[in-house]
C-alpha cells in the first residue's frame, strides 16, 4: 500500500542514466502479473536511445515528457501467445501498472502513456518501432529520476461514494 499511495504520474525528470539492473527489475516485474489463463501476452521494449525518445515524445500531445526521459518501456501484447482474446487487454494493463509500482519503489519516475485502442497511436508506434505483425502496441511507460520530489506527494482519493458493503 505504502508504494501504491507514493506512485505518481511524474512527467520531469534529472537526467541520471537509469542502470541496467534497475531497467531489468521493472520489467521482470511487469512480467509478474496476473493473465488470463496464464498466457502472458506481452513483450517489452526498453528503449534508451535519445533519437529515439525524442521521435516518440511527438507522438501525442501527452508525450512530451518522452524527450527528457532516461528510457521509455513499450509494452506490446504478443499475438502468439494470446488465447484469451476478450482477456489479453486486461493482462497488458496489469503488467504496465506492475512497471509503475516496481519503478516507484526503485525511485524511478514514470508516466502511463496510453496507446491502446487509439488506432492512430498504434499504428503511429508499429510504423516507428518496425514493429512484427503479432505485436500490437499497448503503452508506454516513460522513466526516469524525478526532478522535483514534491511530485511524488499522496493524494488521497478514497471516496465513501464508490464503495458499497454488501451485507
Ligand atoms: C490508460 C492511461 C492512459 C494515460 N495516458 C497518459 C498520457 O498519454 N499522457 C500523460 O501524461 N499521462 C497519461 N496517463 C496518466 C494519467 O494522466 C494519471 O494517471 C492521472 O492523471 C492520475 O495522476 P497520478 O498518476 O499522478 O496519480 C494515463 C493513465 C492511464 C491509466
Amino acid at each position: 500500500m505504502e508504494i501504491i499511495n507514493k506512485r505518481r504520474s511524474i512527467r520531469k525528470y534529472d537526467n541520471k542514466i537509469i542502470e541496467q539492473e534497475i531497467l531489468e527489475k521493472i520489467v521482470r516485474a511487469g512480467m509478474q502479473a496476473p493473465s488470463a489463463i496464464n498466457q502472458q501476452p506481452w513483450h517489452f521494449f526498453v528503449i534508451r536511445d535519445r533519437d529515439k525518445l525524442v521521435e516518440l515524445s511527438k507522438l501525442t500531445a501527452y508525450s512530451k515528457m518522452l524527450a527528457t526521459a532516461s528510457a521509455c518501456i513499450l509494452l506490446v501484447s504478443d499475438k502468439r501467445h494470446v488465447k484469451a482474446t476478450s482477456m489479453y487487454s486486461q493482462d497488458m494493463a496489469a503488467a504496465t501498472q506492475n512497471v509503475l509500482l516496481e519503478a516507484t519503489y526503485l525511485g524511478v519516475g514514470s508516466c502511463w502513456i496510453g496507446i491502446y485502442g487509439r488506432v492512430d497511436r498504434m499504428e503511429k508506434i508499429k510504423k516507428f518501432m518496425e514493429l512484427e505483425e503479432f505485436f500490437e502496441p499497448f503503452a508506454l511507460v516513460s522513466l526516469g529520476y524525478p526532478e522535483n520530489k514534491e511530485d511524488l506527494k499522496f493524494i488521497d482519493r478514497y471516496d465513501v461514494n464508490k464503495v458499497t458493503y454488501e451485507g
